[in-house]
């Protein structure tokens, strides 16, 4: 049974070999909402035989699902995608309640993922191998033929963060099994049972037993253990920097993908639209909180256009929603006390080092309001730490040489922005600035899912994108076929 009620409680269980299980440890965790600290529910903590056992199961099914052609794959992920859908306001309320994400942006993180598993199903099944002559090379011969598939490369081991839990499980679950890899998920603790929901949508759409299994625990408890774990292929990760390096440490000769923090720059040029930028730079600062990790996380502004940008900032800021995601809030309580006590943290710090406050700096509980700082400098630690939480530091700079080196001094390399109405001096900023990607007049943003998404330096490793994930985790198999002289 996928969740059981008991006393009025739900509790959930892990999904093995097409059933649903509880833990025999009898240990389950409480997730508590972070709107009201109300009881969502209760999962399973693992034990490592547990994990063991999950795994191994994978391996038992790898061999059929890696047989099974990809027009069937892609069959289950259509069924998959319209039950996403039938399903998307319940889940979207879950998501609401466990993840403190505002009620509209939850149901678009549902059908985001639906037309994600649609279009995985699509590449999958468009993606060809290759034939390759050896006449092409000096010496060679067209008797020798290359044909190339890709291949899996067996168990993919999953593991997403707490602020997209539906769509950044679906989008390292789906490239690997249309691949022909087995899948084990491990989804994070505070945002488990949205991410279980989806396991479950994925079950219902015919996914065979064994194909994709699920470990509920806390990272910090049975984590080193599942990514050390023998029976995994390739470690598809997002989360933080922090966690990202201990895995990379451990993972020894394991395949990595990392997706990880960010301090995303907007840059503004003095003949930006200036109404146009402070649009996107609010909702791309502030949305769900901040806690994106394609936030915009600091603003570079020459003197020229500094107060009339951080004046039509502090006007949209101001009137920013604050308070329940279910009514629509905009800015909403961040994940936990912890995550609220850090944000206050570099805001005071801000302020003793001379920053101006121009808006926000107020708490209660984990609930941070919406706080822009201006003049702020590089001596101080908002310049350069990811906040995961709705702080936006302005530096004002004397020109935009100085913008980019600031920018690019930065341990982080996601995305950064560049507003201006000259395109020549966008692209020249854009090659200068060391990031996955540049956003020419637009805020730092994912999607679409099918572009690349990477970041350099301390912001990742490896390509994420629907075709370059379904390519991260297979191989290329060569077959080359010699045929005899007299051909
Ligand atoms: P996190 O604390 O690093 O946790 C991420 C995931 O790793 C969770 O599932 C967590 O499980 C698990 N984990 C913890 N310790 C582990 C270990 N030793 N081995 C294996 N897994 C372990 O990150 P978060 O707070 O959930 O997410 C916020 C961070 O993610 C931010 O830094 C943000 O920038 C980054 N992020 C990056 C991207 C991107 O695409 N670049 C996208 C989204 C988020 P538990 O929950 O059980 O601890
Ligand atoms: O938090 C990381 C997500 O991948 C960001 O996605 O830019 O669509 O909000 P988004």
């Amino acid at each position: 049974m996928f969740q059981n009620t008991v006393h009025g409680e739900c509790i959930y269980g892990n999904l093995l070999n097409g059933e649903w299980v509880e833990s025999e440890s009898g240990k389950q965790l409480e997730i508590r909402s972070p709107v009201d600290g109300s009881l969502i529910g209760k999962i399973q903590a693992m034990t490592k035989k547990e994990v063991d056992e999950a795994i191994q199961d994978t391996k038992m099914h790898a061999r059929a699902w890696a047989e099974t052609p990809i027009y069937e794959r892609a069959e289950v992920f259509y069924r998959a995608a319209d039950l996403l859908e039938e399903r998307a306001q319940e889940i979207a309320e879950i998501l609401t309640m466990e993840v403190a994400k505002e009620k509209k942006s939850a149901l678009s993180e549902v059908t985001r993922s639906a037309d994600l598993l649609r279009y995985t199903a699509d590449m999958g099944k468009s993606m060809e191998g290759q034939a390759i002559s050896g006449e092409n090379f000096p010496g060679g011969s067209r008797r020798k033929l290359s044909f190339v598939r890709r291949a899996p490369l067996g168990t993919v081991l999953a593991v997403s963060p707490f602020n997209y839990p539906v769509n950044l499980s679906v989008s390292k679950i789906a490239p690997a099994l249309i691949g022909g890899n087995t899948v084990v998920l491990k989804p994070p603790t505070q945002g488990s049972i949205s991410a279980l929901h989806l396991a479950d949508v994925l079950q219902s759409a015919g996914l065979p037993g064994g194909v994709l299994n699920t470990v509920t625990g806390r990272g910090s408890e049975i984590g080193d253990y599942i990514v050390t774990h023998e029976g995994i292929d390739f470690i598809n990760f997002t989360g933080s920097t922090e966690i990202g390096r201990h895995i990379s440490s451990l993972a020894r000769m394991t395949p990595l993908l990392l997706e990880l923090g960010g301090k995303d720059a907007a840059i503004v040029l003095e003949d930006a639209d200036l109404d146009f930028a402070a649009d996107a730079i609010a909702d791309g600062a502030y949305a769900y909180s901040g806690q994106r990790c394609t936030a915009v996380k600091r603003v570079f502004a020459t003197d020229s256009v500094a107060d009339q940008l951080v004046e039509k900032l502090k006007a949209r800021v101001e009137k920013m929603q604050v308070g329940d995601p279910r009514d629509g809030a905009m800015i909403t309580p961040l994940i936990d006390e912890k995550a609220a006590e850090s944000a206050m943290e570099l805001i005071a710090e801000a302020l003793e080092k001379g920053a101006a406050l121009v808006t926000g700096n107020r708490r209660e509980k984990n609930l941070v309001y919406p706080t822009l700082l201006d003049r702020v400098t590089e001596e101080m630690e908002v310049a350069w730490k990811e906040p995961f939480a709705p702080i936006l530091p302005v530096i004002r700079v004397k020109d935009i040489d100085q913008a980019v080196e600031l920018a690019n001094r930065s341990e982080y390399g996601l995305q950064s922005s560049v507003f201006t109405n000259d395109i020549n001096r966008a692209f020249s900023i854009a090659e200068r600035l060391e990031v996955g990607t540049v956003q020419i007049n637009n805020k730092t943003e994912r999607g679409p899912d099918h572009f690349p998404f990477l970041g350099v330096k301390a912001s990742g490793m490896g390509t994420q994108g629907v075709r370059y994930s379904i390519e991260a985790m297979t191989r290329p198999k060569a077959i080359t076929v010699n045929l005899r002289e007299d051909f």
